[in-house]
């Protein structure tokens, strides 16, 4: 090793990466519950991606209509295209409505009924009665949901005693006897080298939707939980779908909520055509996101785009009155104004599907253990790994997720992984041995990237794989178009052993940063690559314009990939648990396809 690294070494019952919305429910849940917890994160708490969430968030409160946990049950079944576990979905639409109260009483400034009830807008395939009505589910703070969840969880995680290691990037797990004891991290302020001993770590470190040119996420969003993972030597599950949102503004990929359609706001081609009538005709705008996404797509390939390149939709607001948007969507609002300079009293919103949420990440069960195949058995539990949130794949939204479902995904399954961690952590319990050179290799990785001298710019390369999984793993997919994009992947892959940096310092060197969350970008759009180009189906947001059919009888199971230093990648399969986790729902099974 070229640098000189001090390490300092810390022990805590629980270590959480990550302080996003799941992150942050399951640090304070630990904490509360007498578990000594740190919490590490590369950005300040309120800055994690939780924030950008905007529409809402599920559960059948019936505050504003009939409703039922069922209904939404059956459709997170069928949204997901009969991919998602059922036991875990029937564990989250059973613990909505507490989960919603608990926010309320921690203090989420929801909106209000006129009654003073929580308020609930409409979200595509939300219904009532098993499809037959459309369900009002979806639990609102104006269009600033996201935020005012992620800082009331904040503001609860510092009453409780957690601590917080804020500002840091986690490098690696440390596993040892195929058990995770921790975790190795840098500390961007000063350089310094953080070694986590533990009895338990949480990875609750969001999605990779940057691994695309255009998406919703944020910068942060690298999936580095999931590149860690991948690295332990263990898959990842489910990583082909990758939802598309219809409504990104056009241009910055920026998201408008999809309560914009919610509180009435509809689609329009060049012809000003309101095109989802003929797509989705009992849905229309508020089909599910895969639908809408492809609707889209489709009228701008078949020339019915809008704009001077007829290359994008419009997004209609200007009916619903100024008083509707200033209150129930004040934020898209000034986001139209400022990333596509429009007034939304007036003007339509230029939109085009953007990538917004990967439904794979890592396999665990609904406690939130990290779970692998393992000697035939494909629930075969990671001691003391757990993964919750957009990193994991629990899996609640199988092919597609439902609007609105994930912040409810954070919540519960935050919740559940700090009461399992109650049952299996006990304080007084020594700690798991950890090797004297526990760490190293992943210290060896961070020299090699700061020292790095190749020809290759990481934004250079950034924007090459970026290029090449949006023009080759996008809303429509075919054999042929895949298979040219795994060799392009690996190759740009490839390259990164050709990667210069140009910081050799350790004080907020961002140029390393961005480095190695590149590193962590690269292994995902592989895994992505090959998981897609494997699946002979069109399932979800995975949707093969040479194999239009779902196939049940040979693909009704989950992707497990895995990937080596070499970018080589290994696929095995789950079956996908279609049984419930009580009786009081049967295995709901899968149907025709009616939108
Ligand atoms: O459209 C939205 O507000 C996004 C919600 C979600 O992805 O759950």
């Amino acid at each position: 090793m070229q640098g000189d690294y001090k390490i300092i070494d810390h022990s805590f019952d629980v270590v959480v990466v990550g302080a996003g919305g799941a992150g942050l429910r399951a640090t304070f849940g630990m904490a509360a519950a007498g578990l000594s917890t740190a919490c590490l994160t590369k950005v300040f708490p309120t800055r994690s991606h939780t924030v950008a969430a905007q529409g809402g968030m599920s559960a059948a409160l019936g505050n504003m209509g009939e409703d039922d946990w069922r209904f939404h049950m059956y459709d997170t079944v069928k949204g997901s295209n009969w991919l998602g576990d059922q036991d875990s979905i029937e564990y989250m639409c059973r613990n909505a409505a507490a989960a919603v109260y608990e926010l309320e009483h921690y203090g989420v400034p929801f909106s209000r009924t006129e009654e003073g009830k929580i308020y609930q807008r409409a979200f595509g395939g939300m219904t009532t009665h098993y499809g037959e009505g459309q369900a009002m589910r979806t639990c609102a703070a104006a269009d600033r949901t996201g935020h005012a969840i992620l800082h009331t969880l904040y503001q609860q995680a510092l009453k409780h005693s957690a601590q917080f290691f804020i500002e840091f990037f986690a490098l690696d797990l440390i596993m040892q006897d195929g058990e995770c004891r921790g975790v190795i991290s840098i500390d961007m302020a000063t350089g310094e080298i953080h070694r986590f001993h533990s009895k338990q770590v949480v990875l609750a470190t969001g999605g990779y939707g940057r691994a695309y040119f255009s998406c919703t996420s944020a910068h942060t969003c690298t999936g580095d939980g999931n590149a860690m993972v991948a690295r332990a030597g263990l898959p990842l599950q489910d990583m082909e779908f990758v939802q598309f949102h219809p409504t990104g503004i056009y241009g910055s990929g920026c998201l408008i909520t999809e309560g914009a359609r919610g509180e009435g706001g509809y689609l329009t081609n060049s012809e000003g055509e309101r095109f989802m009538e003929r797509y989705a005709p009992n849905a229309k705008d508020l089909a599910s996101r895969d639908v809408v996404s492809r609707s889209m797509t489709m009228e701008i390939n078949e020339g019915r785009g809008v704009g001077s390149d007829a290359d994008h939709i419009f997004l209609h607001l200007e009916h619903l009155g100024p008083e509707l948007l200033e209150e129930r969507l004040p934020g898209i609002s000034e986001s139209a104004k400022i990333f596509a300079g429009v007034d939304v009293t007036r003007q339509p919103i230029p939109v085009l599907p953007t990538v917004h949420y990967n439904m794979g990440g890592i396999p665990t069960n609904f406690y939130g253990e990290v779970v692998t195949l393992k000697d035939g058995n494909p629930d075969s539990v990671v001691p003391g790994l757990m993964a919750i949130g957009e990193a994991a794949c629990v899996s609640v939204h199988g092919a597609n997720r439902l609007g609105s479902n994930s912040l409810l995904d954070l919540i519960v399954f935050g919740r559940a992984a700090a009461l399992r961690a109650q049952e299996t952590v006990n304080p007084n319990d020594p700690f798991p041995g950890l090797a004297e050179d526990a760490g190293h290799a992943s210290l060896e990785r961070l020299d090699q990237l700061r020292f790095a001298s190749g020809s290759r710019s990481t934004a250079d390369l950034r924007l090459e794989m970026q290029r090449t999984m949006q023009q080759h793993c996008a809303v429509f997919r075919t054999g042929e178009l895949m298979n040219e994009g795994v060799n392009k992947m690996v190759a740009v892959a490839d390259s990164f052993s050709d990667i210069g940096t140009v910081d050799r310092g350790l004080i907020w060197n961002t140029d390393l940063i961005e480095t190695l969350e590149l590193e962590n970008l690269l292994c995902q759009a592989v895994v992505t690559m090959n998981s897609a180009a494997n699946r002979d189906e069109s399932r979800g947001a995975h949707a093969r314009d040479d194999m239009p059919e779902r196939d049940d009888e040979n693909w009704m199971k989950h992707t497990l990939a895995w990937i080596d230093d070499a970018y080589q990648t290994r696929i095995d399969y789950r079956p996908v648990h279609s049984y419930t986790m009580t009786d009081e729902v049967e295995y709901i099974k899968p149907k025709a396809r009616v939108y």
